[in-house]
């Protein structure tokens, strides 16, 4: 899907032709990839990993003929370790490009007219203009055919994207980009206003869902773009030269796209494909550990999207973050031997999350036997039936619950005060530590016992629910399916035991709710008693499964064992129009912003697109 241009290879005396068949077809092609990575500061060891996301996405250049590229990097004004790795990166993988331009300046740290390192102040904007105008002037001045501006808050992660974006012959392109956060953050506006400010258009949001796939004519990109240094406009773009009669603010992006109408042209954003996400960008009143925080967010979906994961790379030194129970006595996670996958995942995570979890095997439904549950005293809640299916309990369900059973146990055994409880099918809510934690100073504020708090669930009655009073994070939660994350104090753990349910046992997330006395099922409630577990919830969720029942890679342990076919949320919730709403719930909470920044979220959204315009924010 190369453009031929070969006319134009000649043109550029830096670049060896070399013999080989396979490099004179890729020949065609000159890139040149001038990398500006604008990292906006750092606190040591945190914004290295915003670092290494960039480097991650260039490395993964590779295929597209890294000997016909030169790799530009400008980092400066860093308060944070970010040159040392990019060094250390750059010695290791330099010798595969055709050329490196790295520069460096250790010297100055900060910016002296700035509140904090993720403020667009006069003096860093003014810095980028420059950087990105002197990455441009540069590729011009060698010859190259293209050159791509990628900044650090991206990871590209489709390794055709230069392909693919020099195959649409545009002046200036961009890849579409997901958001961080599930949301409608891209790196490109769907309308300007005159004065070169961001408008919400009326396909925006058709592009970024894709419901529209293709190559779109829009006002603006960035973050992520080819420029196509033959193309007759090229020479008329500029980062920092407004065309006459401008009249926008001193923003090089604008700037920019103001040199691209000048001339009559407009930019292009392509969304055919997944090509990589960008971080939301956060305002001024965050702190550099949320961006890390973000970004440790987009490994952790990437690591459940089917894309594929993003580990660090292996030319980079990447300190691991500390790890801590959480404030709590032990955090627990529940996985089957059998299925080291989600093991290996949810470990991962938890790196990434600074978690100090303890793995419990699950017992394993295709281990049990009539024999085992007689010797144990197990027998089913008399008239149990699954509600849709009018069966027994499978012997995964059973198994599921003697795994909590035996937490709910070890919790009272070693007396703790407070505990976490994972499964292994869950995705985690973007800013989960800090949200767990303000959640946590509301709970200490408002109750002095509770027994038990659901961090993720599937709602079944969302009318009859309503918010703890005073609380925007907790709510009092009806009845509800699904294990999937809950914190347990010690006596909620005794409440649990005390009922003695191995001999009465129906599937865990069904006694739950009975415990909380918000189950729907009489005939089974009465045979429980008392059922006055204090059950809270967080509002929004803290946790999501990874996938909905009826989604391509649900599969379910519990569900899937012996005597029946079908997971039971499917059919006690009525398939797909569900899995609508539940998805749709995700989408809700995801939109919501974190604290700090506590602006009507669309608005918010709009605000943060034209982001760096100081005048409008
Ligand atoms: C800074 O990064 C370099 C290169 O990765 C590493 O060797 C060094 O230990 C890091 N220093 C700190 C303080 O993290
Ligand atoms: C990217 O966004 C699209 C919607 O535009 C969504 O369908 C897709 O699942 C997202 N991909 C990833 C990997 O997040
Ligand atoms: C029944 O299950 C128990 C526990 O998994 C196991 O130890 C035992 O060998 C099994 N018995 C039979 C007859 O399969």
């Amino acid at each position: 899907m190369l453009s031929p241009r070969t006319p134009y290879v000649l043109k550029s005396p830096i670049f060896s032709v070399s013999h080989d068949p396979q490099d004179l077809r890729l020949a065609v092609v000159v890139v040149v990839a001038v990398v500006v990575v604008v990292v906006r500061a750092v606190v040591v060891a945190l914004q290295v990993v915003v670092v290494v996301v960039a480097v991650v996405g260039v490395e993964m250049s590779g295929c597209y003929g890294l000997n016909k590229q030169e790799i530009g990097i400008h980092s400066d004004h860093n308060i944070d370790n970010s040159t040392a790795i990019l060094k250390e990166w750059l010695a290791a993988v330099s010798s595969s490009y055709h050329s490196v331009e790295a520069k460096f300046d250790e010297k100055k740290r900060g910016y002296t007219d700035e509140k904090s390192p993720l403020e667009w102040s006069e003096k860093r904007m003014s810095n980028v203009m420059k950087k990105r105008q002197s990455a441009l002037d540069y590729a011009r001045k060698i010859w190259a055919d293209y050159i791509f501006m990628i900044d650090a808050d991206v990871t590209l992660e489709n390794k055709k994207t230069l392909q693919i974006l020099m195959a649409q012959q545009r002046l200036v392109i961009g890849p579409m980009l997901n958001s961080s956060t599930e949301g409608y953050y891209s790196n490109f506006w769907g309308a300007m206003s005159e004065k070169g400010y961001y408008r919400r258009s009326e396909h925006y949001i058709n592009i970024v869902d894709r419901e529209d796939m293709g190559v779109f004519p829009v006002p603006m990109v960035h973050t992520a773009l080819l420029i196509d240094l033959h193309h007759w406009g090229s020479p008329y773009l500029s980062y920092n030269r407004p065309p006459k009669d401008y009249a926008g603010p001193r923003d090089d992006i604008i700037i920019f796209a103001h040199t691209v109408k000048a001339i009559g042209e407009t930019m292009h954003v392509i969304n055919t494909e997944y090509f990589g996400r960008v971080l939301y960008p956060l305002n001024e009143n965050y702190k550099l550990t949320d961006d890390l925080d973000l970004f440790d967010h987009v490994k952790l979906e990437a690591m459940v999207e089917e894309v594929p994961p993003l580990y660090s790379s292996p030319h980079v030194h990447v300190p691991m973050r500390p790890k801590d129970k959480l404030g709590f006595d032990e955090v627990y996670m529940i996985n089957l031997k059998r299925r080291p996958a989600r093991r290996f995942r949810m470990l991962k995570a938890f790196d990434y999350l600074g978690i100090d979890a303890k793995v419990i095997d699950a017992v394993d439904g295709r281990q049990l036997n009539d024999s085992y549950l007689e010797e144990r005293g197990i027998k089913q809640l008399p008239g149990y039936a699954d509600p849709y299916h009018n069966r027994a309990m499978k012997m995964g369900e059973i198994g599921c619950f003697l795994s909590h059973y035996q937490i709910w146990e070890e919790v009272v055994e070693k007396n703790y005060e407070k505990v976490v409880v994972f499964e292994d099918d869950v995705r985690f809510e973007v800013f989960f530590r800090r949200k767990l934690q303000q959640m946590m100073e509301d709970v200490a504020d408002k109750f002095e016992i509770w027994d038990l708090i659901y961090m993720g669930r599937k709602r079944l009655n969302k009318d009859l629910e309503r918010m703890v009073e005073g609380s925007q994070r907790l709510a009092w939660p009806h009845y509800s399916y699904w294990t999937i994350g809950y914190l347990l104090s010690n006596h909620g753990a005794r409440k649990l035991l005390d009922q003695k349910p191995l001999g009465k046992m129906i599937p865990v997330d069904e006694y739950l709710p009975i415990m909380f006395n918000k189950h729907t099922e009489k005939e089974w409630l009465v045979q429980y008693s008392p059922r006055d577990m204090i059950a809270l919830s967080a509002e929004p969720f803290l946790l999501y499964p990874t996938h909905y029942t009826g989604e391509p890679h649900y599969f379910s342990d519990t569900e899937d064992s012996v005597v029946i076919s079908k997971g039971k949320e499917e059919e006690k919730k009525g398939g797909d129009q569900d899995k609508k709403q539940d998805k749709e719930e995700t989408r809700d909470a995801k939109d919501s912003l974190p604290e700090a920044n506590k602006i009507e979220p669309q608005a918010a959204l709009e605000k943060l697109q034209s982001a760096r315009t100081k005048e409008e924010l």
